[in-house]
């Protein structure tokens, strides 16, 4: 029912010239659809380079359809690179950037305006989880979002769970703790929109690695993953799609 879902953020990282030798040692599988968000400056190179099969984006993208916005890029403009999905709300831009969940939430909205699959990344601190607060932040910065989008274009949205604790330390959250955050979220989901609840794909990000891929993608709310580090190797970022399971559901 849910087809598993795998994506590569490089974030500001990944040159123009690792794009060629990347693709060609990149190996899809027919299990997932795959994403790869490189830089925006790189979106035109991976999407004429992609092999079939592999899907480009953007890993933020404005909220406006265009005008006087020095610096932004609007979705229609990735539409029109030939990109399909984009990233809102990560943790690095909603830290570093100050994204709050509103500006998340315009986003998201702008994007599928657009016909841009957006993934909408949520996830607690550890500080917040420490505090025993993590299904309340998880729980506003989604409602957030799923308050303004259009309740039509809901199923098409992706979300991303995404610990600030796991990213980039090397200590992935279990299979269990990542579980019980996406049952919470699809719970959540579920109250608004049971039949949207079940098509949405939730995936996981934090140290995602080939060694612990197979036990969290075989969660039964974990419907694939957001890959940071590890995506940036071909053979790495490939060995984690093959992990999908056979016959997700
Ligand atoms: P790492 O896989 O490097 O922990 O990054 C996860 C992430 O932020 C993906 O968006």
């Amino acid at each position: 029912m849910r087809k598993s879902l795998v994506a590569a953020n490089w974030k500001m990282l990944g040159r123009f010239a690792d794009i060629a030798p990347y693709m060609a040692q990149l190996r899809l599988s027919d299990r997932a659809d795959v994403v790869l968000f490189p830089s925006a400056l790189h979106l035109q190179a991976a999407v004429l380079a992609a092999p079939d099969g592999l899907k480009c984006g953007v890993q933020d993208v404005g909220t406006s359809h265009g005008g006087a916005h020095t610096g932004e890029i609007s979705a229609d403009m990735v539409v029109e690179m030939g990109g399909s999905w984009c990233i809102v709300g990560h943790s690095e831009r909603r830290i570093d950037q100050g994204e709050t969940d509103d500006l998340v939430a315009t986003k998201a909205s702008a994007a599928l305006k657009s016909g841009l699959l957006p993934i909408v990344c949520v996830g607690e601190t550890l500080a917040e989880r420490e505090a025993g607060h993590a299904e309340t932040t998880v729980h506003r910065q989604l409602a957030a979002v799923l308050d303004r989008v259009d309740r039509s274009a809901l199923s098409r949205i992706v979300v991303g769970y995404e610990p600030v604790w796991a990213i980039g330390t090397g200590e992935s959250a279990s299979a269990d703790q990542a579980q019980e955050m996406h049952g919470f979220i699809r719970s959540q989901l579920d109250a608004m929109d049971p039949v949207a609840a079940r098509l949405i794909r939730i995936v996981y990000g934090g140290s995602v690695t080939p060694d612990n891929a197979s036990e969290l993608f075989a969660q039964d709310d974990i419907d694939g993953g957001l890959v940071g580090g590890a995506s940036l190797d071909a053979r790495a970022f490939s060995a984690i799609v093959d992990a999908v399971p056979v016959g997700v559901a």
